[in-house]
C-alpha cells in the first residue's frame, strides 16, 4: 500500500451532532454495509453504547474508496462525545491528522464544540467544518456558518453541508477528505515501531491492541517487543478492522492496525512494539496523562467474591485506560479498590460495564473528587512521604491540626445558553461558588459564558441542573483549572452513633450547614424504617450538626396470609431475606446500597 493514498481521521462534535450517523453513511457508501435503514450507530458495539445511545469508546474503521480512479485507505476513528470521555478523543486524534468538524445546523455551536475545536487546534489537524442536519425544516446553516466564522475565524465558503441522515453531501465529504487532509507522514524504511491507542482483553487471543503505525512495516510471525522491556514476542495476530476484523499478513507505516502477541504478549496504552532488533533503548510506557475527576471505592458485595471482581475490574481497565485502580480497604466492606473516573457518567458506565460485559455486582462507595493538602512540619503524618499529598478518599484527610493548607480543584465551565436564560445561568454559578470569567457572544440569541467552579460542585448534578434550569437549551463544558487554596472540613455521618465510611464526605466551611441538613434530610427519606429507631446524625470534629430520627417500625410481609399457604408464605420469607443481602448493614440498620451515591444528588 502507497502512504501517499492512506487518509487518518476522525470525527468530533457536540454530542448528538450526528457522529454515529455519519460513520454509518461512511460504512455503506465505501461498501462495508449494505445500505437501509437498519443501519443505526454501526460503530456502536457495547451493550451500554446502544442502551444509552452514546458513544463511549472510540472505534476504528479502515475504509477503501476509489477516488480519480485511485484507491485511497480511509482510516475514521469514531469518537465519544461527552465531556467524560474525552481522552478518548484525545486518544485518537493521536493517530490523526485531520478532523470532521461536525456542527448540527439546528442547535449551531455547543459548549463541547469549543473544546473539540480548541483540541484540533491544539494538535495541529487540518479541519474541515461540515454542518450536519441540514434536512431539517429548521436547520439555519447560514447562520451556523457565521457562528464559526464569528467565534474560530472559519471561512464560510470552506464549511460543508451534509445531511448524515439522508446522506447528501456525504461523497463530496469523503472528497474534502482526500484532498484537504495530508497522508501521514511516516517513514517506511525505519524499522518497525508502532504506538498503541488502544487496548481490549480478548478471551482466547489475550490483550488485543490498535496500533498506530509510525515506521517502518511488519508482518504476521515477526519478532517483535514492547518498548517498555526487551522480552522477546511472535506478532500472531494482525488485521484491518472494518469494523469487523479482516486478517492481514503485512502493514505498513501509516496504517492503524490490529496487533496481538498472544495470551501472554502484553500490551498497553502508551508503550510502542518495535521490531525486536531495534535499537530504541527501553522506555516505561507513558500512558497520556489523565486527570481524575471523582473517586469512590468499589467492593464486592460478599468477599467470597472479591476474586471475580479482582478480574472483572482488571480487564475492564485495560479497555478503559482512564480510569486508575489502587487496592482500598474498609473495616466494614472489606477488600475493595479507591477508583478513579473522568466525571460521574464515566463511573455510572463503568460500573454498568463490569455488571453487563464481565456479571460483577459491586458496591460504591460516595464519589469524591481528588484534593490537597499541605501537611504542617514535613514529615508530620507517617502515610504521607511529601509535604503534600492528595486525598481521593476523604476517609484518609488528617487531623486538622496537622494540616497547613486544604486545596480544592477548580475548572473552567464554558456554557452556551440562549440569551434569555443569562441570569438563571449566573444565578446557579455564583450559588456553586463560581467566579464570571468575560463573556462573548455566540450571536444574536447565543452567548458563551465562563466560570471558573469548584469541580466538587460540578461534578455531581450541575449539567442536569443547569439543563433543566435552560428548558435543555443550554450545553456545558469544563476543563481543569488546577488546585486553588480553599477552608475545607471533614463531615462524618453515625447512625446510631456509629459511623458510615461510606458516606464521610470533605465539605467546603461555607456549606456544612447546607450539607449536614441536606444530607441527614435525604437519609431519613431512603432509609427505610427498621425494627428498631434510627438516629442519623452529620458530624463535624465530634459536633453534631444535624440531626434525623427514623421511628421503629415492624414490617411484616406474611401478614395480610392469614396464616394460610405454608410454600407461600416461605417464599415471601425468603425473598425478603434476599432483599436484605442488597442492603448494607451498620448496626443491624439496613440501608440499601444506592444510597450512598443518591444521597448526594441535591
Ligand atoms: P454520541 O455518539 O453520543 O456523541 O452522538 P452522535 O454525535 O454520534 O449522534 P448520533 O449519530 O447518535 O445522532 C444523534 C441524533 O441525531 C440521532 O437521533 C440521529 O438520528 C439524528 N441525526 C443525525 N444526523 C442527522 C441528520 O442529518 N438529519 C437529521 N434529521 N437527524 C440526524
Amino acid at each position: 500500500i502507497d502512504v501517499s493514498k492512506i487518509r487518518n481521521f476522525s470525527i468530533v462534535a457536540h454530542v448528538d451532532h450526528g457522529k454515529s450517523t455519519l460513520a454509518d453513511r461512511l460504512l455503506e457508501i465505501t461498501g462495508v454495509i449494505k445500505p437501509g435503514n437498519e443501519n443505526k450507530q454501526v460503530l456502536d458495539k457495547l451493550q451500554v453504547e446502544r442502551e444509552r445511545g452514546i458513544t463511549v469508546k472510540a472505534v476504528t474503521a479502515s475504509l477503501n474508496y476509489t477516488y480519480n480512479n485511485e484507491q485511497y485507505l480511509l482510516n475514521l476513528i469514531d469518537t465519544p462525545g461527552h465531556v467524560d470521555f474525552s481522552n478518548e478523543v484525545v486518544r485518537s486524534v493521536r493517530a490523526c491528522q485531520g478532523v470532521i468538524f461536525l456542527v448540527d445546523a439546528n442547535e449551531g455551536i455547543q459548549a463541547q464544540t469549543v473544546a473539540v475545536h480548541s483540541l484540533a487546534k491544539r494538535n495541529n489537524l487540518v479541519i474541515i467544518p461540515t454542518l450536519n442536519k441540514v434536512d431539517l425544516p429548521r436547520a439555519n446553516p447560514e447562520n451556523v456558518k457565521a457562528q464559526l466564522k464569528s467565534l474560530f475565524h472559519i471561512e464560510p465558503d470552506t464549511v460543508l453541508s451534509i445531511s448524515a441522515k439522508k446522506g447528501w453531501g456525504v461523497p463530496e465529504l469523503i472528497e474534502a477528505v482526500i484532498s484537504r487532509i495530508p497522508a501521514p507522514t511516516v517513514e517506511v524504511n525505519k524499522p518497525f515501531r508502532a504506538s498503541i491507542i488502544d487496548t481490549w482483553h480478548d478471551k482466547f487471543r489475550g490483550i488485543m491492541c490498535l496500533a498506530y503505525i509510525e515506521s517502518g512495516s511488519v508482518e504476521v510471525g515477526e519478532n517483535v517487543r514492547w518498548r517498555s522491556d526487551s522480552k522477546q514476542h511472535v506478532l500472531k495476530y494482525l488485521a484491518l478492522l472494518r469494523p469487523h476484523e479482516e486478517p492481514i499478513k503485512k502493514a505498513v507505516a501509516g496504517q492503524v492496525v490490529m496487533v496481538g502477541c498472544g495470551p501472554k504478549g502484553g500490551g498497553c496504552v502508551g508503550d510502542e512494539l518495535l521490531s525486536f532488533e531495534s535499537a530504541d533503548g527501553i522506555k516505561v510506557a507513558s500512558a497520556p496523562a489523565v486527570k481524575h475527576m471523582v473517586y469512590a471505592g468499589i467492593f464486592p458485595s460478599d468477599q467470597s467474591q472479591h476474586t471475580q471482581l479482582s478480574d472483572a475490574i482488571r480487564k475492564l481497565a485495560l479497555n478503559d485506560s482512564a480510569v486508575s485502580v489502587t487496592v482500598d480497604s474498609s473495616p466494614a466492606l472489606g477488600q475493595g479498590w479507591r477508583v478513579g473516573f473522568l466525571g460521574l457518567l464515566h463511573l455510572d458506565v463503568f460500573t454498568q460495564r463490569l455488571l453487563q460485559e464481565h456479571k460483577a455486582e459491586a458496591i460504591l462507595t460516595a464519589p469524591s473528587v481528588p484534593y490537597k493538602i499541605k501537611v504542617k512540619g514535613s514529615k508530620a503524618i507517617k502515610q504521607f512521604k511529601g509535604e503534600e499529598a492528595i486525598i481521593t478518599n476523604p476517609l484518609q484527610l488528617p487531623d486538622s491540626q496537622n494540616i497547613e493548607e486544604y486545596y480544592e480543584p477548580f475548572v473552567i465551565g464554558t456554557i452556551i445558553t440562549p440569551v434569555e436564560y443569562i441570569g438563571a445561568v449566573t444565578t446557579l454559578c455564583v450559588d456553586r461558588r463560581g467566579t464570571p470569567l468575560p463573556s462573548s457572544a455566540v450571536d444574536d440569541k447565543m452567548t458563551m459564558m465562563q466560570f471558573i467552579l469548584p469541580l466538587s460542585e460540578v461534578v455531581i448534578d450541575f449539567h442536569d441542573t443547569l439543563k433543566s434550569l435552560t428548558s435543555g437549551f443550554a450545553s456545558f463544558d469544563y476543563q481543569d483549572h488546577g488546585f486553588h487554596p480553599s477552608s475545607l472540613v471533614r463531615m462524618d455521618v453515625l447512625i446510631n452513633g456509629l459511623l458510615v465510611e461510606e458516606l464521610t464526605t470533605i465539605v467546603h466551611t461555607s456549606r456544612l450547614e447546607y450539607n449536614a441538613r441536606k444530607l441527614t434530610t435525604k437519609l431519613k427519606e431512603m432509609i427505610p424504617r427498621q425494627m428498631v429507631q434510627v438516629a442519623i446524625q452529620a458530624v463535624v470534629g465530634g459536633k453534631v450538626l444535624s440531626r434525623e430520627t427514623i421511628k421503629a417500625y415492624r414490617k411484616d410481609v406474611t401478614a395480610k396470609l392469614y396464616g394460610g399457604d405454608v410454600t407461600r408464605r416461605k417464599k415471601l420469607l425468603k425473598q425478603q431475606s434476599e432483599g436484605k443481602k442488597k442492603m448494607r448493614s451498620i448496626a443491624n440498620i439496613k440501608i440499601p446500597r444506592n444510597t450512598f451515591i443518591d444521597v448526594l444528588k441535591r
